[in-house]
């Protein structure tokens, strides 16, 4: 507003400071992300300051140096600006601790023109100040460069010392929540470590997972045809979805380990020692004078024979118990049976089974190498994560993660575990993740219980689980179209473990 008298004009200008300044404050101390953070104390000093541009400098006490990754004008992920102390208009601020105004730049000493003289800028007036934490220590300094309207005054100083105390106590925060997510991090990695050296055999499935269903987040986040065109992703929502994938598994500690990793159908040692009784039953009725071999009640005195079937007895357990072996067909159902039902009489005239009833039970699993009770042990994997995750008390933006976590074998026609879910109760990020477990757990190596399946074998398993409406058609679609599958050293750097909060900024991974 604008008024003829000096009196009413000046006390008008200073209610317009006054609420920018609350306008900053208000904006400042609702961002807790640090490179948000710095640009918009930047963006809003220059605006209050009717400055030209303004430069933020934080102080890196351990190697005595001064750094920033944004300054106004230039792409903020690009560059980090780092110089010591010692140096310049801004090192003196930092070392000194009192704030420097300069009407005419290249009039003063301290200043160093290098920079004018890469960029091609020409700086006229400075108003440099240092930016404290709530103990009165120097965290920064701020520069503003330019002011439209001539040199820097007076007011200029105490407005930007107000914008400066403000900007001080937000940096703090900021700083003190990336040491916590920083640290949130290291925890999260420290158990997907302990997680990978427990089970050796697995190990690296929990990364792959999280980029697997990351990529495929991002790539529905960038989409803008077709059925995800208006699904959008935060850096929250983002954050949530990876440190769900990570931790998806995290139940398996409570898993049994000779079960999760069983390769045959006899547990391990078993078949060891059925061999064993076999060879010492065979030898019996090599070296005894009249053998005596109950099958079904029926003796028999063909030496020859009978040594044969043993043999041959062997050689076939042995042959079912191989890991990853077909299904059990009915005509070996009928000779495992046989098998049970005969006895040796050992010389006490004791019958003794060929067979016991906890082999056999194992010997007749239909499919697989897991009987029900032991697929079901393997399967509360999920539960427990659940019960595990939902112990902690998660702050508003990883709400949900305990149940998209335990989500991940869920099927859309409700046929999945631990609850049959359908479709409409599933969370989207779940159906994600279901399709990067299944694609994993297909292709992933040396796993003791099945053999790697090559990727377009697995591609074509997943397109039957898509035909059967199990799994997402359209999630699955996106994951073949970007081929989501090919994993780089990239895709590790940027959605693997570490240095998430750190260096992975959400206009980075999210921008199109
Ligand atoms: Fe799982
Ligand atoms: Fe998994």
């Amino acid at each position: 507003m604008e008024t003829s008298n000096p009196q009413t004009q000046f006390l008008l200008n200073e209610n317009e400071k006054l609420r920018s300044i609350l306008q900053i404050s208000k904006i400042i101390g609702s961002e807790i992300h640090l490179d948000n953070l710095l640009q918009i104390i930047i963006r809003e000093t220059s605006h209050v300051m009717e400055a030209d541009r303004s430069s933020l400098f934080l102080v890196d006490a351990a190697k005595k140096e001064l750094w920033s990754k944004v300054a106004e004008g230039m792409d903020p992920f690009t560059k980090v600006i780092r110089f010591p102390m010692s140096v310049g208009i801004a090192g003196a601020v930092a070392t000194g601790g009192e704030a420097i105004n300069i009407p005419d730049a290249y009039q003063d000493p301290r200043f160093n023109p290098e920079i004018d003289a890469k960029t091609g800028y020409r700086t006229r007036s400075i108003l440099c100040m240092p930016i404290r934490n709530t103990k009165g220590k120097t965290i920064g300094v701020i520069q503003v460069l330019n002011k439209k309207s001539g040199p820097f005054t007076r007011e200029d100083e105490d407005l930007l010392e107000t914008l400066t105390s403000q900007a001080g106590i937000s940096l703090e925060n900021a700083a003190l929540y990336k040491e916590i997510e920083n640290l949130f991090e290291e925890v999260v990695s420290t158990i997907v470590t302990a997680l990978d050296e427990r089970d050796r055999t697995t190990a690296g499935h929990t990364k792959r997972v999280a980029i697997y269903t990351l990529k495929t987040a991002v790539a529905i986040h960038r989409s803008t045809a077709g059925v995800f065109a208006d699904v959008q992703y935060s850096y929250d929502q983002l954050r949530r979805l990876r440190y769900a994938s990570l931790l998806h598994d995290i139940g398996k500690i409570g898993v049994n380990e000779n079960i999760l990793n069983k390769a045959t159908r006899l547990p391990d040692g078993h078949m060891l020692a059925l061999l064993e009784r076999l060879k010492r039953i065979r030898w019996y009725l090599g070296i005894a004078e009249k053998p005596r071999l109950s099958r079904d009640g029926e003796t028999r005195e063909e030496r020859e024979e009978i040594l044969k079937w043993v043999d041959e007895a062997a050689l076939f357990l042995e042959d079912l118990n191989r890991p990853t072996r077909e299904r059990l067909a009915d005509e070996e159902k009928d000779r495992l049976d046989g098998i049970r039902a005969a006895h040796f009489i050992d010389p006490e005239g004791r019958a003794e089974p060929f067979l016991t009833d906890f082999e056999y039970k194992y010997f007749s699993i239909g499919r697989g190498n897991l009987t029900e009770e032991e697929r079901s042990h393997i399967q509360s994997h999920v539960a427990k994560s659940f019960i595990i995750l939902n112990q902690i008390n998660w702050p508003e933006t990883l709400e949900y993660l305990p149940l998209i976590a335990a989500s991940h074998h869920e099927c859309l026609d409700g046929t999945g575990y631990p609850h049959h879910l359908n479709r409409e109760s599933i969370h989207f990020d779940a159906k994600i993740m279901a399709i990067a477990d299944f694609y994993d757990a297909l292709t992933a190596p040396d796993r003791p219980y099945k053999p790697q399946i090559p990727h377009d074998k697995a591609v074509a398993i997943l397109q039957g689980e898509v035909s059967k409406g199990k799994i997402d058609e359209d999630i699955f679609k996106i994951f073949l179209e970007k081929e989501v599958y090919h994993l780089s050293h990239d895709d590790y750097q940027t959605f693997g473990m570490g240095r998430w909060s750190d260096d992975l900024k959400p206009d980075r991974i999210l921008s199109v």
